[in-house]
């Protein structure tokens, strides 16, 4: 289970990426926390992982281009522009500055009925724009207790990743919705376990550029789960919430990279 190389192929040669997700948290002063990351993310640091902090739209101007942390949305609309009421698009997203979008998180499939069709629809709207599509998949308490979880990922991640998808222009994040949030995470042998059928799933359509797709894994993690977690085969990051919101936790969880 555990690994030598992050990366299933030795021509793989994208760093790990350990994204925020601030969700519908932050203000103005938020810019003072991302800052402080930005002074704990060392050439040292950077060297072997990327990072990206997603702060709600309002403050993606604020903070895009402040420091070396890529700068994404949380969401976006699949049209360049229009009648869509407190929407944004994802050119939006790039013109200030944005270099990737989350689409389809959990909270966004439940809260507002995103069908994996509109999932894929949003990806393929953050590569018009020229931005990176992270696409978020994962299953419920249900469907994990029911022994469906590895039958669930697989339909999700078929569905929501368009033809054209290729490591340059999509992540994929892992997140078990029962993980998010709540303090539990799957255990070390489930998330490799998610994670190789995921991978399998990727090289069988893609080929040899879907063993170089990164792989996150979201839900509960923090600094002291971090070592295990994201030292495991095929993955390849992280997709961090409530840690994300404070600088020495977030440094915290990408700091496993200078572990390995
Ligand atoms: P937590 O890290 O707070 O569990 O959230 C995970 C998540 O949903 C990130 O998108």
């Amino acid at each position: 289970m555990q690994k030598t190389h992050h990366w299933s192929l030795n021509t793989m040669s994208a760093r790990p990426l350990v994204a925020g997700n601030w969700k519908m948290n932050g203000n103005p002063q938020s810019v003072e926390e991302f800052r402080k990351m930005a002074e704990g993310y060392t050439p040292e640091l950077a060297a072997k992982v990327e990072l990206l902090i997603c702060p709600p739209a309002v403050f993606l101007a604020q903070l895009a281009n402040e420091n070396s942390i890529s700068v994404g949305a949380q969401n976006c609309h699949s049209a360049v522009s229009g009648a869509h009421t407190g929407d944004i698009s994802a050119e939006m997203i790039k013109s200030v500055g944005g270099t990737a979008v989350i689409v389809g998180h959990s909270e966004r499939r439940e809260g507002y009925g995103e069908t994996d069709a509109d999932v894929a629809a949003k990806a393929e709207a953050a590569w018009r724009a020229g931005i990176t599509a992270v696409v978020c998949i994962g299953e419920s308490l249900e469907q994990r207790e029911a022994g469906e979880t590895i039958a669930v990922v697989t339909e999700q991640i078929t569905k929501s990743l368009p033809d054209a998808t290729t490591s340059e222009n999509t992540v994929v994040a892992y997140e078990p919705i029962w993980a998010i949030g709540t303090g539990k995470t799957p255990t070390a042998q489930d998330v490799a376990d998610v994670h190789k059928a995921l991978r399998d799933s990727l090289v069988e359509r893609f080929g040899e550029d879907g063993s170089k797709i990164r792989l996150l894994y979201g839900g509960s993690v923090k600094p002291s789960n971090a070592d295990e977690l994201l030292n495991l085969a095929n993955v390849n990051g992280a997709l961090v919430g409530g840690a994300s919101l404070k600088a020495d936790d977030f440094l915290g969880i990408a700091g496993a990279y200078l572990n390995f």
